[in-house]
This record gives structure tokens, C-alpha cells and sequence, in this order.
């Protein structure tokens, strides 16, 4: 193992044995290098007055060298924002201001000791180190039986974990904590679990409420005193998005120093929440009461970040940075905000006109981009192919009964005809099926 590994592997270790127990075979490897070139470079931004010619890009006139075919539509932005490489860990002032975000965002945060955002390649990459840091063959990955389907890959195919699934809702269609809870007390044997939580949730836009999300809590807690390490990771991609009465601050707050035993690791992101699916923005984030475990962590991720990537994107990063420091940013926000949530309301008013009775059930939704049927009588990927053959509209089969529908797609004015098209649908699907 790499000497620079093993400092940091003992720096964990020091001050949270818990946190190092959860590192997996290739976390504890993992290091950032401090005598490669990056690190050359950094030290000869700093001293080289004369010729710097240690990183790998081109320079011109002082600046990042560069083609005007790219330049003249990116303008407004200065070519070092541009065109030159963005550090591992993402634009320093970027990571500041996420920072400060989530503070504002989630009052529960503010008493609590976590590191800065680390920039990823998104969400997907964010969950990705969280695999790679804390997964080792066999780990329990514990999701809700509803999941966003790439956690599988990720998670089970990439790093071999098992997964294992609890149900979404209890039987008052509320979020089933004490589901959650047996899920992770059958890994005593293991002593350690990684949990998944995400909200609001893909596929449903289920999102708990407060008494529901301490509950959570509670199950977590009740782990880790039993003797469980437990990662306990927020995907908060559709954060924000909070239409009804729900909790409106990502569980992290309450998750952040909660016990030895649970280190809380948060995974979010401009993609949903900013509306820029393609720029590949995100963030990982670490709690931990120990100054040590947190750079060790940042550097671990640093390395994993410089062997897989070595940097994100840095246009995309200086637009977002540009967006969160313009005073127009929160009112522009807003106003998506109400155009989703006007597309949400009206949904379920159409659900709960009872037109559609015979049909369906719907699986409680107060947030984010989805909602999901529950077909009462015909399959739901037969549906969906009869839907895209006969009238061109696209929705996702999800299992025997499921239909997702993601209304973020849909304008308001054109829901009822979607529903009604849906329902006609399904009918002509049932009538096949009895003829
Ligand atoms: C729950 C959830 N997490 C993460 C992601 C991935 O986000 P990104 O596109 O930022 O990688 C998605 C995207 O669909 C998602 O639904």
C-alpha cells in the first residue's frame, strides 16, 4: 500500500474507527498524489515568474490557447474559465458556494461539522465513489423496493454488493421505516450496511414527512447501536422539488454526526435541481466531527477522481458558479418551481376525480419529476408498448403493475389528455386481453 494511503488510512482510523471499518479494500488504498504533476504544477503557478511549462495545456498571449470557432459563443466568460483544466475537487469558488447553499437550504446543517462539496461528474459519478470507497464484494446496499434502477449496476453489478430491498410504503402508504430498520438490523452478522435514501424518490416523487423522516433516523440510530458501521448516503438529485407538506431539508442535517458508528455522506447536484441534465454537475459531501477524517476522505476522493476522470468539466462548472452567484438565480428558480409544482397539483386532481378509478391506484406523491401508477389490471409493460404503438406517448413499465409517468415532461394544459389517453389505453389493453 502506498505510504500516502496508509497516513491517511491512520489519520481515519485515529479518530473514527467506525469510518475506517466502513472503507473498502479500494477506499483504503485509495490516495491522492502529492508529488505527481498536479501537485509540480500547482507549486509552479505559484513560484514559476518566468516560463511555467509543467501542465499539459497549451497557452497564448497569457491566456488557455484557443480556437474562436468555440470561443466566440462562449464569451461572456473568460478563457481560464473555460478552456483550462479544473482542479480535481472541482472550482474552489464553486465548492464555497454549494457549500453556503446547503447551509441556507437546510437549517439542520448549521450546527453540524462537514467538509466542502467535492465536485463530481454528477450525481451518477458522486454515487459511483461512494461504491468505490465504501463497497466491497458482498456489502449490503439497502434501497427501497422503488429505486432509481442505475443504483443496481452501480452498486451491485459494478462492485458486487447485495442488494437488499425493503418496501417503499407501509400499509398507511407513509414511508415504511420500521421496513428500513429490519433491513438494516439483519446485517448484524455483517456489522456493516451502506443505506441509500432518496428524496424526493425516483420512480414514485414520494418525499416523507417530518415525523416519518425521524423515524428514519431512529432506524439508522437503532444500526449503529447495535453494532452496524453504517454509510448513510442522501441522493438528494430531486432536492427542492417539495410541492406538499413533506420535509423540505435533505435528511444529511439529521444524519451528520448522529453516531461513531454512521458516517453520513451526502450526494447532490445542479443536474435536476438547476435544470441542466447535460452540463454533469454534482457534489459529494462528507460529515464527519473529526478535521482529519474529513481531508483524508477529500483526499481519497481526490484520488478517485484523478484515476478515473482526472477533472470535471470546467465550462459547466463556471455556469453553474455564475448561476448561483446572479441575484436573478432565486427568482428564476421560483418560477420553475411553481410551473413543476402546478403540473404536480393538477396530476392529482386529475387522479382524484375518480375518472380513472377502475383502472389504477396511484403510489403517493408530493415531489420531484414522477409519479408512478399501479395498474389494476393489465400488465403494465404491455401497456406501455400499446401506448407508444398506438398513440406515440412514452411512459416506464417498472415491474408486473407499475407505470411511471414523468409529468416534468408534460405541460400542464396537455396532463388531462396524457391521463385520459393512458386510461383509454389501458381499457383497450384489458378488452385484448379478455377477447
Ligand atoms: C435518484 C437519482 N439519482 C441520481 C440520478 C443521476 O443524476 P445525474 O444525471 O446527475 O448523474 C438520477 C437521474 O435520473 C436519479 O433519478
Amino acid at each position: 500500500m502506498h505510504k500516502l494511503a496508509q497516513q491517511l488510512n491512520e489519520a481515519i482510523e485515529r479518530d473514527t474507527p467506525h469510518v475506517y471499518n466502513m472503507l473498502s479494500d479500494l477506499g483504503r488504498k485509495m490516495y491522492f498524489p502529492k508529488e505527481g504533476i498536479l501537485s509540480q504544477s500547482a507549486e509552479a503557478k505559484a513560484k514559476a515568474t518566468k516560463f511555467n511549462a509543467t501542465i499539459g495545456i497549451a497557452l497564448e498571449n497569457g491566456q488557455p490557447m484557443h480556437l474562436s470557432v468555440i470561443a466566440d459563443h462562449l464569451s461572456a466568460f473568460s478563457p481560464k474559465d473555460i478552456f483550462d483544466y479544473a482542479p480535481p475537487a472541482g472550482k474552489p469558488e464553486l465548492r464555497s458556494a454549494w457549500r453556503k447553499k446547503l447551509l441556507e437550504e437546510n437549517p439542520s446543517l448549521r450546527d453540524k461539522s462537514f467538509g466542502t462539496p467535492i465536485v463530481t461528474n454528477a450525481l451518477t459519478h458522486g454515487l459511483s465513489i461512494v461504491a468505490d470507497l465504501f463497497v466491497n464484494p458482498g456489502d449490503a446496499v439497502i434501497i427501497p423496493d422503488k429505486n432509481w434502477e442505475n443504483y443496481e449496476l452501480n452498486f451491485g453489478t459494478r462492485r458486487g454488493a447485495e442488494m437488499v430491498y425493503y418496501p417503499l410504503y407501509n400499509e398507511q402508504q407513509k414511508f415504511n421505516a420500521a421496513g428500513l430498520r429490519e433491513a438494516i438490523l439483519a446485517q448484524r452478522p455483517k456489522g456493516k450496511a451502506i443505506v441509500l435514501l432518496n428524496f424526493p424518490n425516483n420512480p414514485t416523487g414520494y418525499t416523507p414527512g417530518v415525523e416519518e423522516g425521524k423515524q428514519i433516523v431512529e432506524a439508522i440510530r437503532a444500526g449503529a447501536e447495535a453494532g452496524i458501521d453504517i454509510v448513510a448516503v442522501t441522493d438528494d438529485a430531486y432536492f427542492f422539488l417539495f410541492f406538499e407538506d413533506s420535509m423540505k431539508e435533505s435528511l444529511f442535517g439529521s444524519l451528520c454526526n448522529l453516531h461513531p458508528r454512521v458516517l453520513a455522506v451526502k450526494v447532490d447536484g445542479a443536474t435536476k435541481e438547476e435544470f441542466v441534465w447535460g452540463f454533469r454537475v454534482g457534489f459529494i459531501t462528507y460529515a464527519s466531527e473529526s478535521e482529519a477524517t474529513l481531508q483524508a476522505l477529500e483526499q481519497k476522493t481526490m484520488g478517485l477522481i484523478r484515476a478515473t476522470i482526472s477533472s470535471g468539466a470546467h465550462p459547466s462548472q463556471t455556469f453553474v458558479l455564475h448561476a448561483l452567484k446572479s441575484p436573478d438565480f432565486p427568482a428564476q428558480k421560483m418560477e420553475k418551481f411553481h410551473i413543476m409544482k402546478g403540473r404536480a397539483n393538477r396530476v392529482k386532481q386529475l387522479l382524484d376525480s375518480g375518472r380513472y378509478r377502475d383502472a389504477w391506484d396511484y403510489y403517493p406523491f408530493n415531489s420531484g419529476y414522477f409519479m408512478c401508477l399501479k395498474l389494476k389490471k393489465v400488465n403494465a409493460e404491455t401497456l406501455r408498448e400499446h401506448l407508444l404503438n398506438k398513440y406515440g406517448i412514452g411512459t416506464i413499465a417498472l415491474g408486473e403493475t407499475d407505470l411511471r409517468v414523468a409529468f416534468s415532461c408534460i405541460e400542464e394544459e396537455h396532463l388531462q389528455e396524457l391521463f385520459d389517453t393512458i386510461y383509454q389505453g389501458a381499457r383497450e389493453v384489458e378488452q385484448e386481453s379478455r377477447e
